[in-house]
């Protein structure tokens, strides 16, 4: 058995109240003055201020002075496996073409799912791999990925290979989602219905491969209605997967109240959330998974959710990770837009970025909290409290971050193997 002590941590933060943490119990963070964790192996073995058990005893010491200590960060939205890139496209978007407009004109979405089908397996394994690396120097510990740049079957099933793969071989624990209904693939246009019922039918591939957890789709204007999601949604929970969506990114046509109604694990976007639907997912289990990177790199609105925390709406911030709205991986520069954009404030962020995400994904009893018997996926930070880790933007914070117990970010630089 090795056992790691990480002692004389400045502060501790972490939430205790049972997920979802909805509206105020989201600023309810437990900190811990000048303390130290001990782990066995994977598992938070105890926690507290003064460690009274021997040094000796201990098969590695980290010494934390002047760090503060978080639960891994979670991520709960990402595009991470795709094809190229589009910065072809990034002076259309600063000349103020809009998104669903190019969209239209065959780029977009489309142009990374051209992009995606004409790269090889182990071309999107090794830049997914170089995303993944970059996120967990940023303190990311779970992410979900998602499918969406095939859309046709055969790329789609790479993509996810390639997440299964990614998932053995990387520290981060991936949860996967297939994403079919991302657009409707060129071959269908005119073909709507045909490409529903395609979906319907991968749907069963998908399944019988064990390939994703989650099913998702882009429920938008142009793209997918309410009712298409709804066909996709109740194949999919016939065949036992869970639900999360794209949903009033740019206008609200019904996926939310549809996705809250069918006890999805996360409505995602909600730029364009109404009032109705802000009480109606305050009433659920489902999280409100905001991602306001989209808004800053889309010069977009923003989601209302300092009216959806008043409301005792459960939130998480997640960075929407992908190559034509948020191609970044830094996730604390998500955090910090969540402070200044969203004004959410830092205790409330912290939850966002941790249990709630954690609850989303079906991983509450095991990470999004410093508990003892929990795994000890933890990051320490170069901050001198979380209120200074959130408003000092735009750098890295992370000093260390141990995944499963084991040290694999230290000095701000991967552990090799
Ligand atoms: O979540 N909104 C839909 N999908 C992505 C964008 C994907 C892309 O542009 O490639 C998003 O923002
Ligand atoms: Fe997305």
């Amino acid at each position: 058995m090795s056992r790691t002590l990480i002692k004389n941590i400045k502060t501790i933060y972490t939430s205790i109240k049972k997920p979802p943490v909805k509206g105020k119990d989201m600023s309810n963070i437990l900190e811990i003055q000048a303390g130290y964790i001990l782990i066995e192996d994977e598992t938070i073995k105890e926690i507290g201020s003064v460690y009274k058990g021997k040094e000796t005893d201990v098969s590695f010491v980290y010494d934390a002075t002047n760090l503060i200590l978080i639960p891994g960060l979670i991520d709960s939205h990402t595009h991470l496996v795709f094809g190229g890139s589009r910065e072809h496209e990034f002076s259309k978007k600063i000349a103020g073409i809009p998104y669903l407009d190019i969209l239209k004109q065959g780029g977009g979405i489309l142009n990374t799912v051209q992009q995606t089908k004409n790269a090889s397996f182990e071309e999107l394994y090794d830049q997914a791999k170089k995303s993944l690396d970059q996120m967990l120097l940023f303190g990311v510990t779970s992410l979900e990925a998602k499918s969406g740049y095939g859309l046709l079957l055969d790329t789609e099933v790479k993509q996810l290979e390639v997440l299964k793969k990614l998932n053995e071989n990387h520290p981060i624990d991936i949860k996967i989602t297939y994403l079919g209904a991302h657009a409707l693939p060129t071959e269908y246009i005119d073909k709507r219905d045909k490409y529903i019922e395609q979906v319907q039918r991968d749907l069963e591939i998908i399944k019988s491969k064990n390939l994703a957890e989650f099913v998702d789709v882009f429920c938008e204007v142009g793209v997918f209605s309410a009712d298409e999601s709804k066909k996709i949604f109740k194949k999919a929970l016939k065949l036992g997967f869970k639900l999360r969506l794209h949903s009033d990114e740019i206008e609200s046509i019904g996926g939310t109240k549809l996705a809250i109604n069918l006890n999805a694990k996360s409505v995602d976007h909600l730029m364009a959330i109404t009032d109705e639907d802000i009480i109606r997912i305050s009433k659920s289990n489902t999280i409100a998974n905001l991602l306001p990177s989209t808004s800053f790199f889309l010069n977009k609105n923003y989601a209302p959710a300092r009216k959806m925390i008043d409301s005792g709406v459960a939130i998480a911030v997640s960075s929407d990770y992908n190559p034509g709205s948020t191609p970044s991986e830094n996730y604390q520069l998500t955090l910090q837009i969540a402070g200044n954009k969203l004004r959410m404030l830092p205790k409330e962020i912290l939850t966002a970025a941790t249990i709630n995400p954690a609850y989303s994904l079906d991983i509450a009893d095991s990470v999004g909290t410093i508990e003892v018997n929990k795994k000890a996926d933890l990051v320490l930070l170069d901050a001198k409290n979380l209120d200074y880790f959130i408003y000092h933007y735009g750098i890295n914070h992370t000093k260390a971050v141990f995944k499963n117990g084991k040290l694999v970010v230290n000095n701000k630089t991967l552990v090799k193997e």
